[in-house]
């Protein structure tokens, strides 16, 4: 789960890299590298920490070349060294390699292959530069020793190689790699983000591709054959990317929820009808994701069982231990903002169902598995954490549900209505989201309650406040808080309640039970109908986990932001998780 980048073209690649890796940065940051190649030789310069950190001398022409390769890492095989970061090269040091995935046979391919190499690193991927080399001596052909060593692996990778003479490959397998095309210029990168500011051009690479770069053209050969891949128009804006004044893209993230909601459910009707076909022909309904976007399925199954339908959500993680349960008459919908979660991949691997997928990034493995796709229209999230994808995704949902229910156009103008009211319900909270975040970041654990879909509300907001502000935070339905987990509440314990309509005066008994026994409670609602120290106001409204949603989201940005923490980039997390 790294971000990796590639250029060939006519100008320095190593700055282009560099900006094409900061946008990359997302999907893991405990090392970075660039290596350029052709000028003569292959120059690398790589080590731990950010790219900024790893990397201070892009402008000092240390690392020239018009041709190049860049990693941003998340640490698999190998701890977090200056020799495990990427770019890898082979003995001579003529071929360096960039890997995003884990090679599953790198001890066996170290054994037959390279009982004599002497290795600079622990990771899995300096087989692949050895090897590389190896055959490169054997055929004296770059591209042809490249495609050798594709059939010899085996695991998950998207790779990107160069030689010191400017050539360049790729190839993947179960790791996402797109192929940017613009004047006299090539781009390869984990996604289209690198990219989209020289080129809206670009190709999804397949399992099996191996792309040959050379004097400015590409080939791809996919089982020996040469082929074609469909070059598609990507029409997400480079400046959505950006921080566009707001000290976070978290921050940003939050403040587009108005739009990326609304954005959500303008979906082709053609699509939704698709859809709600695809569930009505199912025996049973099968939601799955994982982290936040499991929380979307949860609220998602929520909505169809309202709409009438036998629906079961489970993490994708878990479910792989029993979908061999699941038939080819039922129906997954897969959650996904970045559609490359391997957990859920993994699961969706072994199923025999059509699969629905509610997806953000065009183009991603998910998107093109699936059987029908839905794109949420978040935009580009650069956010580690997820915050306007999740709202995207339950608005999806529940316009799926409500369509299947009453009608498109109730469904879209009920959302659509609340979108409206997001910016101000973050306005009127903007006091209290500064009381409860100076009193909570001196907090050492916190506990969300709610009932009904206050409990993914609570799931939901106790991540958001826990991956951002490192808190210890747990969230149990309000029922079941008192069969155990009560005897941690002591005097000045915070315990958050969501005062939803559903079970409100059961949710208002649970808070006093944990009020009685010392706790702090903070209530979020209508209305403060009990003494709860702390208060969020939220309108009446159809959708209102949206709008609670959205306060938890701000929150918890500020109360890990007073923490000294980098919101956007949580320790030990990355955006998208890519291993098992
Ligand atoms: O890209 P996905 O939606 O499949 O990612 C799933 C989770 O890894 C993700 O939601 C994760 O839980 C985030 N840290 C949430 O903020």
């Amino acid at each position: 789960m790294c971000g990796i980048v590639g250029y060939s073209g006519e100008d320095e690649a190593a700055e282009k890299i560099y900006r094409g890796l900061k946008k990359l940065e997302y999907r893991g940051y405990d090392s970075a590298g660039i290596a350029t190649a052709g000028n003569p030789t292959v120059k690398v310069e790589k080590g731990t920490g950010t790219i900024d950190e790893a990397i201070d001398s892009i402008s000092e022409a240390e690392i020239d070349g018009n041709v190049g390769i860049g990693h941003t890492r998340w640490a698999t095989h190998g701890g977090v060294t200056d020799e495990n970061a990427h770019p890898h090269r082979s003995s001579s040091g003529a071929i360096a390699v960039v890997h995003n995935g884990i090679i599953n046979n790198y001890e066996e391919l170290k054994e037959k292959h390279l009982s004599g190499h002497d290795f600079r690193s622990e990771t899995d991927t300096e087989v692949i530069p050895r090897l590389i080399e190896e055959k490169h001596d054997e055929l004296e052909d770059f591209h042809r020793a490249v495609e050798a060593v594709v059939e010899m692996l085996e695991g998950s990778y998207a790779v990107v190689a160069v030689k010191d003479s400017g050539e360049m490959a790729a190839f993947k397998e179960s790791s996402p790699l797109a192929l940017g095309i613009s004047d006299g210029e090539l781009f390869l990168a984990s996604d289209v983000t690198p990219f989209l500011e020289h080129t809206d051009k670009a190709v999804f690479l397949e399992d099996g591709d191996v792309v040959r770069i050379e004097n400015g053209d590409y080939t791809i050969k996919n089982s020996g054959e040469e082929i074609e891949r469909e070059v598609k128009h990507i029409d997400w804006d480079a400046e959505e990317a950006s921080k566009e004044g707001h000290d976070h893209f978290m921050q940003k993230e939050i403040k587009e929820q108005p739009d990326t909601v609304k954005r959500a459910v303008f979906q082709d009707r053609s699509d939704v009808e698709e859809a709600i076909d695809m569930i009505e022909e199912a025996d049973t309904v099968y939601l799955s994701g994982c982290g936040t976007s499991s929380y979307a399925a949860d609220l998602g199954a929520k909505y169809l069982r309202e709409a009438g339908y036998d629906v079961i959500s489970e993490q994708s993680h878990e479910m792989e231990y029993w979908n061999d349960h699941v038939t080819e008459d039922d129906l997954v919908i897969a959650i996904s903002q970045s559609g490359e979660t391997a957990d859920l991949l993994s699961m969706l691997g072994d199923v025999d169902a059509p699969v629905l997928s509610i997806v953000n990034v065009v183009g991603s493995t998910l998107a093109r598995k699936a059987d029908h796709t839905m794109y949420i229209n978040a935009g580009p999230e650069i956010g580690v954490a997820s915050t306007k994808a999740f709202t995207a995704q339950i608005a999806v949902l529940k316009l799926i549900a409500e369509t299947a229910e009453a009608s498109l156009k109730e469904a879209r103008n009920s959302l659509i209505d609340t979108a409206g009211k997001i910016e101000q319900t973050l306005e009127d909270n903007e006091e209290t989201v500064e009381e409860v975040s100076d009193y909570l970041q001196d907090q050492d654990h916190v506990y969300f309650i709610g009932r009904g879909k206050g409990f993914e509300v609570a799931k939901e907001s106790s991540l958001k406040l826990k991956e951002l502000s490192y808190i210890h935070s747990e969230s149990f339905p309000g029922g079941e808080f008192k069969h155990g987990t009560i005897a941690l509440v002591e005097d000045g314990t915070p315990v958050v309640a969501f005062m939803r309509d559903e079970g409100l005066e059961d949710i208002f008994s649970n808070a006093k039970e944990a009020e009685s026994r010392g706790a702090d409670i903070i209530g979020v609602g209508k209305e403060n109908v009990g003494d709860f120290k702390y208060f969020f106001d939220i309108p009446e409204d159809e959708n209102s986990e949206i709008l609670e949603v959205a306060v938890f989201q701000m929150l918890s940005y500020r109360t890990a932001v007073k923490r000294g923490h980098n919101p956007d980039k949580p320790r030990n997390l990355a955006k998208s998780v890519t291993v098992k």
